[in-house]
């Protein structure tokens, strides 16, 4: 593959597709420089004093690691005066943020879960940034009510993994493709292109120690992938869960898979963990530009409608088949 850096790729979806304009371009390459920074702080880890707990908590009630407040800073001040925003909004913040009045405002609205899977920050495992673009109604203010679009108005999304290596997942709606940062230019560099998910896999992920709470459908769906080569299904099935989204997603990207953090029983009033705006939508955008398939059970995940910024949604995505499949069992 030609050595083509992010910048490069960008230039080219502008200039040669046309399938983004120079504004979203440059937002691209501010949230990637953002996910750079995120990615020299939690490489330094506990030799910059960032892991452990921030002594606060977010609007969902969860405990802020610091990270999680270093990751929200860092996308915010990097976000602020380009000219290209409308407003940000956050997992860990309760209202949008504003474009200070010194700024000029641009037409986009960004929002993003700044540091997934932040449970696994001081262990040592992977963790990400996921972030979803949708472009602000024109003449409306950017408050709440403007973030409020269905999934398949975004005009971009993606993740960043900090793994092994650090890598920026994206789609402008022109397929997936995946850059691999390089530590020593400080650039990202394009690794794979039109990435695709097969439509059938044997390995799925789900928190099973939430089986007791779960649907009917989905309780059916697992009982057979547990009954293996001598059950309904045929087949013997592996699991994974590595309980940050963004690893888990990133697996199925590479090589297949279903995911599965469904609704259950527990508290009526949450259908589900995971956030709609900033953690399903773009998922389920990036996983359907893959050729997967990303439904709640009973829709798809990218026609609903969200009421509140901060909503949560059963998510069932990845291996188109699989996820039929167990959409299907819903309904029956
Ligand atoms: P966040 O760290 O942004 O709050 O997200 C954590 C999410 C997601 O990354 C992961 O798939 C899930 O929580 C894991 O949940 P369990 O701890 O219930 O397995
Ligand atoms: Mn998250
Ligand atoms: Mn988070």
């Amino acid at each position: 593959m030609r050595n083509i850096t992010l910048s490069r790729f960008l230039i080219e979806e502008e200039r040669e597709k046309q399938v983004i304009c120079a504004d979203l371009r440059f937002l691209v390459e501010i949230v990637s420089r953002a996910c750079k920074a995120i990615s020299v702080s939690i490489g330094k880890g506990a030799l910059a004093g960032v892991l452990g707990s921030a002594g606060s908590d977010n609007v969902q009630g969860e405990v802020q690691k610091k990270l999680d407040v270093i990751s929200n800073d860092i996308l915010l001040e990097a976000n602020e005066w380009g000219g290209h925003l409308a407003a940000m909004a956050s997992e860990e913040m309760e209202h949008p943020h504003q474009i200070p009045h010194r700024y000029p405002k641009g037409e986009y609205l960004l929002l993003f879960d700044p540091l997934d899977g932040s449970s696994n920050i001081d262990i040592n495992v992977s963790v990400g940034t996921i972030f979803s673009v949708l472009r602000c109604p024109e003449g409306v203010e950017p408050n709440e009510q403007a973030f409020l679009q269905p999934g398949v108005k975004q005009v971009c999304a993606g993740y960043a993994v900090y793994g092994p290596t650090t890598l920026l997942v994206l789609t402008v709606g022109d397929g997936v493709h995946i850059f691999t940062l390089d530590r020593e230019m400080g650039h990202f560099v394009l690794t794979q292109s039109n990435v695709t998910i097969p439509a059938d896999t044997r390995e799925y992920a789900i928190n099973a120690s939430n089986a007791r709470h779960w649907e009917p459908a989905v309780k059916r769906y697992i009982d057979e992938l547990q009954a293996g080569k001598e059950g309904a299904r045929g087949a013997d099935f592996n699991m994974r869960w590595v309980a940050s989204m963004v690893a888990d997603v990133h697996r199925i990207i590479s090589r297949g898979g279903i995911f599965l953090y469904p609704r259950d029983k527990r508290d009526p009033s949450k259908p589900g963990k995971l956030r709609l705006m900033y953690e399903a939508n773009p998922m389920a955008m990036l996983i359907e530009q893959a050729g997967g398939m990303a439904t709640d059970g009973r829709q798809r995940i990218l026609d609903i409608q969200p009421t509140e910024l901060h909503q949560r949604v059963a998510v069932i995505l990845g291996s188109k088949n699989e996820v039929e499949r167990v959409t299907s069992y819903h309904s029956s």
